[in-house]
């Protein structure tokens, strides 16, 4: 997919990116090469983003980031010095709107005039971006497309980070369409249409492609740390232990009496949430578009048993998300540490297949 960058002046040059996912939990960073017949990962890492240090897709923390970037760059040393990022959440709007002209120059020239309408800050205050949707959907009375407008604040906080440690932005895209971009690199144009959930920390992207297109994308506001809250709030621990015992559980029997439950009830909710939302889309879209299949990626899709419960209540068949299917592996990477990591990394290796050319 060739979904928009933000601003313009960034994404006009194809340079190979460093996909850098820039989450609430963790910073993520995978950098790609290929040689024209295969794929490679060159780098591929994360670290952890202080408490409190990014809230809401932004920065508040600018010191705490940049050190923890700078320490992952140290580490990993990709060659790359261009860097593709992406923002959600309420920083950004994206929306299916009719514009009344054909020629992609002319949408562009009205694109302000057209944005005003649907975008509830001031126009001042975003960058305007948009993509044509499939042509064959070309209405008769105009051109459906992707509208996105962003928030310049925060664009302009990952812009000043990026700078920061050394490295250029290139590419600012939209958290749900690099994820659709992942599940392109990995299994090509899939024929069926799948909805791809990445349930981060603080927020989860959801967008449904068919063939390489976005037919509905969404964000939402839940995550891991609100169940390492629940947990916290259930047992008294502190934020750490409760954080480790809701990734690797604990002998404890006495505990796990406790954790348990919460786990299982959050993360019903979080089902519940995404079924409203699949209906939702159902209701205004025709059976050929309904989802077939989900694929959970973000750090929370490891939760265990989320799989399961999201089938019981979702009511579609549900598999963890893998991004690096069919992509060749650097001597120095071990294979363990990329499948332990793999769906997490969804975002990032959308964000760094961005450039990359076949
Ligand atoms: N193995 C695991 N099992 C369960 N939860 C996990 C596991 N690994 C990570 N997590 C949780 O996943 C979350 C981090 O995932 P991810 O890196 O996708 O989030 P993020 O991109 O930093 O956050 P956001 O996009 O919401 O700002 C944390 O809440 C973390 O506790
Ligand atoms: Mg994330």
């Amino acid at each position: 997919m060739k979904f928009p960058s933000l601003p313009k002046k960034w994404g006009q040059r194809q340079r190979p990116t460093l996909g850098l996912d820039i989450g609430s939990h963790s910073i993520k960073i995978v950098e790609l090469s290929s040689n024209g017949t295969s794929r490679t990962i060159r780098c591929i890492g994360r670290a952890l983003v202080p408490p409190q240090a990014i809230v809401d897709g932004s920065i508040k923390e600018l010191d705490k980031v940049t050190e923890v970037l700078k320490i992952l760059l140290g580490n990993l040393r990709p060659k790359v010095k261009y860097a593709a990022t992406s923002i959600a959440g309420y920083s950004v709007i994206v929306k299916k709107i009719i514009v009344p002209y054909q020629d992609e120059g002319e949408i562009e020239r009205n694109l302000i005039f057209e944005a005003e309408k649907y975008v509830p800050f001031e126009i001042e205050e975003v960058y305007v971006d948009f993509h044509v949707l499939d042509r064959k959907r070309k209405e008769s009375s105009g051109t459906e497309i992707f509208l996105v407008a962003a928030k310049r604040e925060i664009v302009d906080e990952y812009a000043v980070l990026i700078q920061e440690v050394g490295l250029s932005p290139a590419v600012v895209d939209v958290d749900a369409f690099a994820l659709g971009n992942a599940l392109e690199g990995a299994f090509g144009l899939l024929t069926e249409p799948i909805v791809l959930v990445d349930i981060g920390a603080q927020k989860t992207n959801v967008n449904i492609i068919l063939q390489g297109a976005s037919l509905f994308a969404r964000d939402m506001a839940f995550g891991g740390a609100q169940l390492t809250e629940a947990i916290q709030e259930a047992t008294g621990l502190e934020y750490l232990d409760a954080e480790r015992i809701k990734i690797a559980g604990s002998e404890d029997m006495a505990i796990m009496k406790e954790v348990t439950p919460v786990c299982k009830e959050l993360c019903g909710v979080w089902a519940e949430e995404l079924k409203k939302a699949m209906d939702f889309y159902k209701a205004n879209s025709s059976t050929e578009g309904y989802p077939t299949q989900l694929y959970a990626s973000g750090g929370s899709a490891s939760l265990k048993g989320l799989d399961r419960l999201f089938d019981d209540i979702i009511g579609l068949p549900v598999k963890i998300f893998n991004p690096l299917h069919g992509f060749t592996i650097d001597h120095d990477i071990e294979p363990e540490y990329i499948s332990s990591v793999a769906p997490q990394m969804a975002i990032a290796t959308g964000l760094a297949l961005r450039t990359l050319t076949k």
